[in-house]
């Protein structure tokens, strides 16, 4: 049986895209600082499901704290690493939280590039996927959330990058970008606390995927060989090749 290590698991995206592995036979490694959240999901999937599930409560913005959880779940063979955890932060850039905006940094950036980086020296040469969630913010500013889409732009550009070299040099691991648009989630409320922006005014009528939505097409992305799942403006899902232009100097 194959394993995913989810993170970010306790709500939204990444508790969906836990049903979609388990649904599909994956024992499942779910990480998030909310324990009672996860306890009720790995309680749950267990009995739907023949898998097991394994729960590590990490606050990954808190330095250090990426090291020992992988350092915790080494021992498994993971098949799959989701680094799905990330908040946002509405408002414009000179009217932002600078603690938030720095903590959004710590966990959208610096903790799922370590997350990565370990997991890319240890499955190199595996028959194994990266999957890193970025946004459709990685990829076009949008006024109300830039140093948010900033650290999408990196999630994006450090994924997209880190596939073409594992394939130019021949290797077998994948990397891939999810890239979802507004999805039914905690996540506005997370973004707009503390700031001026009205949520109902920014997303006034517009129609949300659903998590579970995102999910399954998230497994598409899985299942295929190309680099990025990308919600496009009619709210469609699509597989594509790197976006980013690319050099090959090796
Ligand atoms: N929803 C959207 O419209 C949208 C659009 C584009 C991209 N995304 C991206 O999708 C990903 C998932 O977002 P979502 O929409 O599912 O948001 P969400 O409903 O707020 O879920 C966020 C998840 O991340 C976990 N998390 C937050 N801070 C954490 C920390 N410091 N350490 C460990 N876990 C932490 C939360 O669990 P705990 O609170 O229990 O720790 C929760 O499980 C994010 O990377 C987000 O940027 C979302």
């Amino acid at each position: 049986m194959k394993t995913a290590l989810i993170t970010g698991a306790s709500a939204g995206i990444g508790k969906a895209l836990a049903y979609q592995f388990a649904q599909q036979g994956f024992n499942l490694i779910l990480v998030a600082r909310r324990q009672e959240a996860l306890e009720q999901i790995k309680q749950d999937l267990e009995s739907r499901y023949s898998i097991q599930v394994e729960n590590q409560i990490f606050d990954l913005a808190v330095s250090g704290q990426t090291a020992e959880l992988y350092d915790t779940v080494k021992h498994h063979k993971i098949d799959v690493l989701i680094n799905n955890a990330g908040f946002g932060d509405y408002d414009l850039a000179w009217d932002a939280d600078l603690s938030k905006v720095m903590n959004m940094v710590d966990l959208n950036v610096r903790a799922l590039t370590d997350l990565s980086l370990r997991y890319i020296k240890d499955y190199v040469d595996e028959d194994a996927v990266l999957i890193n969630v970025s946004s459709v913010g990685g990829y076009a500013e949008v006024d109300v959330a830039i140093p948010y889409c900033a650290t999408k732009f990196y999630v994006s550009s450090f994924t997209e990058g880190v596939d073409f070299s594992l394939r130019t040099q021949g290797k077998k691991l994948r990397a891939k970008v999810l890239a979802p648009a507004g999805t039914q989630s905690e996540f506005h409320n997370v973004a707009a606390d503390g700031s001026g922006i009205d949520i109902n005014e920014l997303y006034n009528g517009a129609v949300l995927m659903t998590a579970e939505q995102l999910a399954e097409s998230a497994y598409q992305l899985y299942l295929s060989d190309k680099t990025v799942g990308i919600v496009n403006p009619n709210n469609e899902f699509e597989l594509k090749d790197a976006i980013f232009p690319q050099v090959a100097l090796l």
